[in-house]
């Protein structure tokens, strides 16, 4: 079968984003955030029932700010998962606190919950909780805001691979810390380019939030700045964009969730094997797997116009924290992990392509 090359991601806008794009540009000239931002927010806010939706520049200062929200020292001690997206501990070493990695459970990648308890000291200040593709700890989002709760050390949930996803309770994911976070950058979910957003239901920390993204000013339009901040504000350009995809947001996670069944009814036969995901609750955002030579079926799939991408490494092999540990679950998708391709535009038939090609690679070389 001859066709083009399919990617494993491609960001998809539409014509919907370019017309609220040059609505807004013939409209207003304020680019910075502003009403757009609001509504952005509020469209946020709504969808996951929080009391505050606050957006940043990208989901990796999202997850600082919240550290420096929650008053993370420097020298301070942040558990993270050993299998995440580097921002994760990249985020708390920005203000210099050290990431503490702990292994996570085999079928969700998750935070392994006991061993994290294995690791609280006295220097923990926080869980950095990662829904790791939509899913939910098989231990339970209750124990571990049971541990927060005993403990006193506050959860903020990397909620950035989430959007659309809930927990078995009903709440969206990213509400069960007291701050959680979003990235909208252009593989997610929806995509503003680069976008984060921060919510919390908590007023104090929503207003530190607020003053902190924007120089620690008390209001717009005052230079007046009782507290120190910064500047990772928003734009309204990017609101626009973000206005029109979470109009969509909900026929793309339909259109998820339908690409991993398919994977999921013609991968059963073969040694691959699919991440699992309760539909009802969750919409995957990357078809993620265990693939058995993983490298080999990677380079045939090239060879086939299929794009693949090797999933997380585990953190603390990466040559930027170099720290030796036993973490056999994240080690193992280190060796066997794969994104397949997992774009919303992916049609049905080139799903069946690829999952062919997988099968034949399995049939032929084992
Ligand atoms: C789990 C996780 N955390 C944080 C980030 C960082 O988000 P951003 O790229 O918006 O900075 C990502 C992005 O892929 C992610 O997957």
């Amino acid at each position: 079968m001859n066709q083009d090359f399919i990617p494993q991601m491609r960001p998809f806008f539409e014509k919907e984003e370019k017309e609220e794009l040059i609505k807004y540009l013939d409209e207003d000239g304020f680019y910075t955030e502003f009403r757009k931002t609001e509504y952005f927010e509020h469209q946020i806010a709504e969808f996951t029932g929080a009391k505050h939706a606050i957006v940043v520049n990208n989901g990796t200062v999202s997850l600082t700010l919240a550290a420096i929200a929650l008053d993370i020292q420097p020298g301070d001690d942040v558990i993270v998962p050993n299998y995440t997206m580097i921002a994760t501990p990249n985020s708390i070493r920005m203000i210099g606190a050290n990431p503490i990695f702990v292994d996570v459970e085999p079928e969700t990648l998750i935070l392994d919950i006991d061993a994290v308890r294995t690791s609280l000291t006295a220097k923990t200040k926080a869980i950095m909780l990662v829904s790791a593709n939509g899913r939910s700890p098989v231990a339970g989002i209750e124990n571990f805001e049971h541990l927060s709760a005993d403990t006193g050390i506050p959860i903020i949930e990397d909620a950035a691979q989430s959007l659309g996803s809930f927990f078995p309770d009903g709440r969206h994911i990213g509400r069960a810390g007291i701050i959680g976070s979003f990235s909208f950058s252009t593989p997610k979910i929806i995509s503003t380019g680069q976008g984060g957003a921060l919510i919390t239901d908590d007023d104090h920390v929503a207003s530190k939030l607020r003053k902190l993204k924007d120089f620690g000013r008390e209001a717009g339009g005052t230079d007046i700045h009782p507290t120190l901040g910064y500047n990772f504000k928003f734009t309204e350009l990017q609101a626009c964009i973000g206005i029109a995809q979470m109009r969509k947001l909900s026929g793309r996670l339909k259109r998820k969730k339908s690409i991993w069944r398919r994977y999921w009814d013609h991968l059963s036969v073969t040694p691959v094997s699919l991440f699992q995901h309760d539909l009802n609750v969750c919409a995957p955002w990357f078809m993620d797997c265990r693939a058995p030579k993983r490298e080999d079926l990677s380079l045939y799939l090239e060879s086939a116009g299929i794009g693949t991408r090797i999933m997380y490494p585990p953190i603390n092999s990466q040559p930027a924290y170099n720290k030796p540990g036993y973490y056999p679950v994240s080690r193992e998708i280190g060796e066997s992990g794969l994104w397949l391709p997992s774009m919303i535009q992916l049609s049905d038939q080139q799903i069946d392509y690829i999952c062919s090609n997988i099968n034949r690679f399995y049939n032929d070389t084992y």
